[in-house]
C-alpha cells in the first residue's frame, strides 16, 4: 500500500522560491548590481567601513557619528573572550578545521550569556553584536594556539578588520592591508537568501536564541558548495603556478567537464560586482607584496576561462580573487571561510531579526514516496535489508 499523493510541485533546491519580503539586500544578477539596504556595494566599498555596514544591515539606516561611536565601543567591549571559552578552544585538537572550532565556540558563547533567549529587539541586536565582536577573537586565538603561540588580547579602538589582523600576528597591521581587509569584509557581509542565511532564518523562525541561529549559519557555510570556493580558487592558482600554464589548465579542465573555481553564480549571469572590486585590490596587493606571479596567473586563468566560456552566462564571481586577497594578507587557506563567516554574521543576524518582526515557523513538506501499513516483524523474521 502506498500513501495517497497530492498533486504537488517539488521545489528541489528551492530555486526561485521566495520565503519572505525583505528590505536588506537586492541583487540584480543581470545588471551586475548589489545593494545593501538600497546602497550600492561600489559606494559602500569606496566610502564605508565594515562597522558602518554592519550597523546599516542590522538597523536599516546609515549611522550618525554618535551612533557609530556607540556601536564600535560596544563591539570593543565585547571583543575579549570569556576565559572559559578560551580554555575550551585551547582543548580542541590542533588539527581541527577552523570552521569546526568556530561553530563550537560560537555555540559555547551562548552558555556564558546569562540570558541567551530573548524576544526583545534591543537585546537581540545586542547578542548579534556580541557574537560579531567575538568571532575574530575566536578565529585568531585558535590559529595562534595551533601554531603554538599565545593568543593575543584585542587591542581595542581598531576596526574589526585591523583587530583581526592584529590578533593574528601581534603586530599592528599596515593601514593599507587593514583597508583591503575592511573592504573584503564589507563585500562578504550580506547576500540575500543564500543557503546559510536561509539556515539562520529557519532557526530564527523556531524562536531559538541568536547563538543557535548563528551556529546554524556557520554549519551551513562550512560546506564546499557555499563557503570554501575561495580556498579552491586559490588552490587552482597555486596548482597552475605560472601564467603560461593557464591556457592548458583551463582547456583541459573544461574538456573534462571540471568546473573552474571562482566562476559561475546562481544569481549573477554577468560580472559579480564584488569580483571587480577584489580584483583591483588583488592587483595592488600583488605589487606591494612582490607577488605579481600569483596575480598574473589568476588573470591568465580568468582570460582563458572567459575565452572558452564565451557566449555562456558563466563569469568570474567574488571568489575568483578573494582567496588571493586573503592569502596575500597573510591568512592560512583554511581561515578563508571563517573570515567569510566573521563578516556574514552581520547579514545572518539582520535577516533573523527582520524575519522575527513577523515570524512564521518555517515548516515545508516532503512528498512521501514510501510504503505504509507494513506488518511489524519479530527480529528473527527480518531480512536485514531494504525491501523493494
Ligand atoms: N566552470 C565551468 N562550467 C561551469 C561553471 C564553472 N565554474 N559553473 C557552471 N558551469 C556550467 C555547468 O557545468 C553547467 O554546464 P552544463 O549545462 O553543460 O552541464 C552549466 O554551467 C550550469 O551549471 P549549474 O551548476 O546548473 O549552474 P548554477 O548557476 O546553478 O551554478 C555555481 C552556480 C554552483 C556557483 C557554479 O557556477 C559553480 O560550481 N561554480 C564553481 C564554484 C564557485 O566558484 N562557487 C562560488 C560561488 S559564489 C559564492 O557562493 C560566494
Amino acid at each position: 500500500m502506498t500513501a495517497i499523493r497530492e498533486p504537488v510541485v517539488i521545489h528541489k533546491g528551492l530555486d526561485n522560491v521566495y520565503v519572505k519580503e525583505s528590505k536588506i539586500c537586492f541583487i540584480d544578477g543581470d545588471a551586475s548590481k548589489l545593494f545593501y539596504r538600497g546602497y550600492s556595494i561600489d559606494e559602500l566599498a569606496d566610502h564605508s567601513t565594515f562597522e558602518e555596514t554592519a550597523f546599516l544591515l542590522i538597523y536599516g539606516w546609515l549611522p550618525t557619528t554618535s551612533q557609530l561611536e556607540g556601536f564600535t565601543q560596544k563591539l570593543d567591549s565585547y571583543r575579549p573572550l570569556e576565559p572559559e571559552v578560551l580554555r575550551l578552544i585551547q582543548e580542541f585538537p590542533e588539527q581541527s578545521d577552523p570552521m569546526d572550532v568556530l561553530r563550537t565556540a560560537v555555540s559555547a558563547l551562548g552558555l556564558y550569556d546569562p540570558q541567551p533567549m530573548t524576544d526583545e529587539l534591543k537585546l537581540r541586536i545586542d547578542k548579534a553584536m556580541r557574537i560579531l565582536a567575538k568571532v575574530p577573537t575566536i578565529i585568531t586565538a585558535f590559529d595562534r594556539i595551533r601554531n603554538h603561540k599565545v593568543p593575543i588580547q584585542p587591542k581595542g579602538q581598531l576596526t574589526q578588520a585591523a583587530e583581526f589582523l592584529y590578533m593574528l600576528t601581534g603586530n599592528e597591521p599596515d593601514p593599507y592591508d587593514s583597508h583591503v581587509m575592511d573592504v573584503a569584509l564589507i563585500l562578504h557581509a550580506e547576500h540575500e537568501m543564500n543557503a546559510s542565511t536561509f539556515a539562520c532564518t529557519v532557526t530564527a523562525s523556531t524562536l531559538a536564541d541568536m547563538y543557535s541561529i548563528t551556529t546554524s549559519g556557520i554549519g551551513t557555510l562550512r560546506g564546499p558548495l557555499h563557503g570554501g570556493a575561495n580556498e579552491a580558487a586559490l588552490r587552482t592558482v597555486l596548482e597552475v603556478g605560472d601564467p603560461s600554464r593557464a591556457e592548458n589548465y583551463v582547456a583541459d579542465a573544461l574538456a573534462r567537464k571540471k568546473r573552474i573555481m571562482g566562476f559561475g553564480h546562481r544569481v549573477y549571469k554577468t560580472w559579480d560586482p564584488r569580483y571587480l572590486i577584489l580584483k583591483k585590490f588583488a592587483g595592488e596587493l600583488a605589487t606591494r607584496k612582490g607577488q605579481s606571479g600569483l596575480f598574473d596567473t589568476a588573470v591568465a586563468i580568468e582570460t582563458s576561462a572567459r575565452k572558452h566560456l564565451e557566449g555562456t552566462p558563466i563569469f568570474p564571481n567574488v571568489d575568483s580573487y578573494s582567496g588571493i586577497v586573503f592569502h596575500m594578507l597573510g591568512n592560512q587557506t583554511d581561515l578563508f571561510t571563517p573570515i567569510f563567516a566573521m563578516s556574514r554574521i552581520a547579514g545572518w543576524t539582520a535577516h533573523a531579526i527582520e524575519y522575527l518582526e513577523s515570524n512564521r515557523l518555517i515548516r515545508p513538506k516532503a512528498l512521501y514516496m514510501g510504503k505504509t501499513g507494513l506488518p511489524y516483524l519479530p527480529i528473527e523474521s527480518r531480512t536485514g535489508r531494504l525491501e523493494a
